[in-house]
């Protein structure tokens, strides 16, 4: 014991990281005991490695002249759900054929701390308040499932979507027992597969350690593009191999309108013969919060919102629209090849960003101080900072209001990304399937509803309607169940059928 101690004091100094054992005494065995193994199992050289190699690309004057630097996807890399119409039937095609010979995987992101929805649980088990009152995952699983089905039907083979989903040790017990309390949502178990990212400790500006509590580091979530370094810690390509996996959609947890494994993307990217593919939405706004796909010195990159200069977001084209609008939805496609690639090649070559954040800490009398402005960093690795490597690089554009609406935000008077709006979204979707499977829409009065409906005392409610997954994946199917008929809203349509709900509980 004694040894196993004096062993840790001398890693400690050598890393220049005493000061994290400064209250030891104070500690209790059982919290001397605790905070030996978190700190026997830090990686304390590297962890400096990584701080003063972050501070050093935050601090050099890159960001700059990242501007002068910047430029657009070029045409030839981007299929458009508008301007390339003729082609979606194909890709799709393409891509139910992968997905029904169970060679697409999909893998969600879901290590965030959900830090400004404001929420203690995993932002997947948020109800945003649909008729129904599924959260995130239980959508997104009905998704999967009604794929497979699809994929089924038209091809006649038995096929399995494998659900890989990447928590952190602040999110993985939470959201495995939410998965094993629902059933899977219908999915089969061995098919959900969940595995960890790893944790980096916050710092302060000169490289210390924060201690939370006197027996606690500060630990956060390496970023999401902790994914590639777990990918090979927890044997994940490996599994993805022995499933036959050959193409993988990674995505975000917080978009409501999200196509998982979308059949015209998969399809898009392998027909272009991508390794690495990014789904975008056109950016009309210059301070929109998303990331921008483009290339800096002609490689491949997001420049996120955090990272761009105003000057460069508001520049426009000839045509009026913004030069940098290759809006990123955080939706991926990859080959298993390319990720094998990344995971045992070129993984050690990505960088950390640096987010400068207000870190609660204990001071050295060991008061806990909640500072004002910021007083350290986190560091993270993003998912997108593989496009570098990319051999053949594809852009996929698609429209706003049918794929994404993103939850970040929680609910406030003309909040955005709030629980209100992509409630919202979603049910302005499903209405616009509603009516173009010739379904109608009648008011309290028994009057049709125009197509498109004024606003009523100047407030933009959309037609409160729900469509299970289970029924459509993405509009197709609802003639049956629609056509011809007129419907008072709430309108919730599910396995057994399209129902008006007497209460409007919305
Ligand atoms: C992200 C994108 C941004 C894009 C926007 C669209 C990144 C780095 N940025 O920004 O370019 O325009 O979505 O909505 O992808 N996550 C983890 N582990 C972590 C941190 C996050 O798994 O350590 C997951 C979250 O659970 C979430 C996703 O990554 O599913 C996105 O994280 P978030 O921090 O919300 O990204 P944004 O800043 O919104």
């Amino acid at each position: 014991m004694e040894s196993t101690r004096s062993r840790l004091a001398q890693r400690l100094a050598e890393a220049g990281q005493s000061h994290l054992v400064q209250f030891w005494d104070e500690l209790t065995p059982e919290q001397q005991a605790e905070m030996t193994s978190d700190l026997e199992a830090m990686d304390f050289q590297e962890i400096n490695k990584f701080f003063r190699s972050a501070m050093e690309v935050s601090h050099s004057s890159k960001q700059e002249k990242m501007d002068a630097r910047m430029e657009p996807v070029p045409r030839e890399v981007l299929g458009s759900v508008t301007r390339d119409r003729d082609c979606i039937k194909d890709w799709e095609e393409k891509g139910l054929r992968c997905i029904s010979q169970s060679r697409v995987a999909v893998l969600l992101l879901a290590g965030g701390q959900g830090t400004r929805l404001g929420v203690s649980y995993p932002k997947g088990m948020y109800d945003v308040g649909l008729p129904s009152h599924k959260t995130l995952f239980q959508i997104q699983a009905e998704r999967i499932l009604r794929l497979q089905q699809l994929a089924e039907q038209r091809h006649g083979a038995k096929c399995c979507i494998p659900w890989y989903i990447m928590t952190s040790g602040r999110t993985m017990e939470s959201t495995k027992k939410f998965f094993s309390r629902h059933s899977y949502f219908g999915l089969c178990k061995d098919n959900v597969i969940f595995f960890q990212q790893g944790m980096l400790p916050a710092m302060d500006y000169n490289g210390k350690i924060i201690l939370e509590s006197k027996n606690k580091l500060a630990m956060a979530p390496d970023g999401n593009g902790g994914l590639y370094r777990a990918l090979g810690t927890q044997g994940i390509v490996e599994d993805m191999d022995r499933r036959g996996v050959k193409f993988i959609h990674v995505y975000c947890v917080d978009n409501i309108l999200v196509k998982v494994a979308d059949p015209a993307f998969v399809g898009f990217c392998v027909q272009k013969g991508g390794d690495c593919g990014a789904k975008v939405v056109e950016k009309t706004n210059p301070t929109e919060a998303v990331g921008v796909v483009c290339k800096v010195d002609g490689r491949y990159q997001v420049v996120e919102y955090s990272e761009i200069t105003l000057a460069t977001a508001e520049k426009r084209s000839a045509d009026g629209r913004l030069m940098f609008n290759a809006g990123n939805v955080a939706n991926h496609f990859f080959t298993l090849a390319f990720l094998r690639d990344i995971v045992q090649t070129f993984e050690p070559q990505l960088q950390h960003h640096v987010a400068q954040k207000k870190i609660s800490y204990v001071d050295t009398q060991g008061r806990l101080i909640k500072p004002d402005k910021p007083n350290g960093i986190k560091m993270e690795k993003f998912v997108f900072d593989i496009f570098q490597f990319a051999k053949a690089f594809v852009v996929y554009e698609v429209l706003r209001e049918d794929e994404f609406s993103a939850l970040k935000n929680a609910d406030s008077q003309d909040g955005k990304d709030t629980p209100t709006t992509v409630k919202h979204a979603l049910m302005s979707l499903h209405h616009r399937w509603v009516l173009n499977a010739a379904g109608h829409f009648i008011d309290e009065n028994g009057t049709r509803v125009p197509a498109i409906p004024s606003l009523k005392d100047g407030t933009d409610l959309p037609i409160k309607c729900e469509i299970s997954p289970l029924v459509s994946y993405g509009g197709e199917g609802l003639e049956e169940l629609v056509s011809g008929r007129e419907f008072r809203p709430t309108l919730v349509i599910d396995k057994s059928g399209a129902h008006e709900l007497v209460k409007n509980g919305l």
